[in-house]
């Protein structure tokens, strides 16, 4: 029988998805909300790899289905998949477990016990970080420390003026930095992530902040812009892929006005200086620490 509703993306050959699936992930664009789901009639699930965020959503896929409907859940071995049936089974859910195609399944019918799943919905939400000083999420990218490249970007940035773009915001570490400038005009602040995107919204009271929730990949191109800001992603779906980077940086040298800057910062390991020389008129290294490079790049 085919799922009509999904968290993130299941391997096909593990979960037959139907035409009209309803897609609950907080990393699709669009998607509909989990935390407010009521009544399905059955979920599939490729569970994230964090331990305190995926025993939140498989308590609120839980939470979700009516009594007797299928959770199937499934995660890579080494990503969350060893731990799935005991996660279950803290939630008060005895599982049907398997392994195949390097992922460990399981199949539930069971409700769950109610309060250990407030519990790890409780233990996932949103809270003030102490440390950070802003709004977190378990899930969302750094969501327990300052990044090390972050920081070394927010050291590095210049006072910026005019219009600009933070991609890949997070929980808006460096938009706070960005807007420190009375000089900046307005920043666009995009994030694939629904949470970081929420998170914004009370990280940074700033009426010239616009925080959008899309992929910097298809996002509608902005009037051309003075800056770009970013610590690019290069893990999709857990495994590491360069191209995302690259995207970014293309999209970056889209945006620009000629003349414009891009601030960015990466693992040193990570080749973005020939992208950079093919899309921009000169690059500069600023900083290298702690594994980081900075780099300015203008069009
Ligand atoms: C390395 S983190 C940097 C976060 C934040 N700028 C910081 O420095 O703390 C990359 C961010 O990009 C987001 N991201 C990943 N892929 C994306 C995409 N295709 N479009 C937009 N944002 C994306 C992630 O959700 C994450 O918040």
């Amino acid at each position: 029988m085919p799922f009509d509703n999904v968290f993130g993306a299941p391997p096909s050959e593990l979960a037959e998805l139907s035409p009209h699936v309803r897609q609950f992930s907080p990393l699709s664009p669009g998607a509909e909300r989990l935390e407010e789901a009521v009544g399905l009639d059955n979920v599939a699930m490729l569970a994230p790899p964090g331990a305190i965020e995926r025993r939140a959503v498989l308590a609120m896929a839980l939470r979700a289905l009516q009594p007797g409907a299928p959770l199937l859940a499934m995660a890579p071995k080494d990503k969350g998949g060893g731990r799935l049936a005991k996660d279950l089974a803290d939630l008060g859910c005895a599982c049907v477990e398997s392994a195949k195609r390097h992922h460990r399944i399981c199949l539930t019918r069971n409700s769950g016990d109610a309060e250990a799943i407030e519990a790890a919905i409780r233990a996932g939400a949103p809270r003030l970080s102490e440390t950070l000083g802003l709004w977190t999420q378990p899930g969302v990218f750094s969501w327990d420390r300052l990044d090390p490249g972050t920081a070394l970007l927010a050291d590095h940035l210049p006072q910026f003026s005019g219009r600009g773009a933070d991609f890949g915001c997070g929980l808006g570490v460096l938009a706070h930095r960005i807007l420190a400038s009375a000089r900046v005009k307005s920043l666009l602040m995009v994030d694939v992530d629904r949470r970081a995107v929420d998170l914004c919204a009370r990280n940074v009271a700033d009426s010239r902040a616009r925080i959008v929730w899309d992929d910097v990949r298809r996002l509608k191109k902005p009037e051309p812009l003075d800056f770009v800001v970013m610590n690019p992603p290069f893990h999709d779906a857990g495994r590491e892929n360069k191209g995302l980077g690259l995207a970014f940086i293309e999209r970056a040298a889209e945006v620009l006005r000629s003349g414009g800057a891009c601030w960015l910062v990466a693992n040193r390991h990570l080749p973005y200086e020939a992208a950079l020389e093919e899309k921009f008129r000169s690059v500069a290294p600023v900083a290298t620490a702690a594994g980081f490079k900075v780099i300015e790049a203008v069009k």
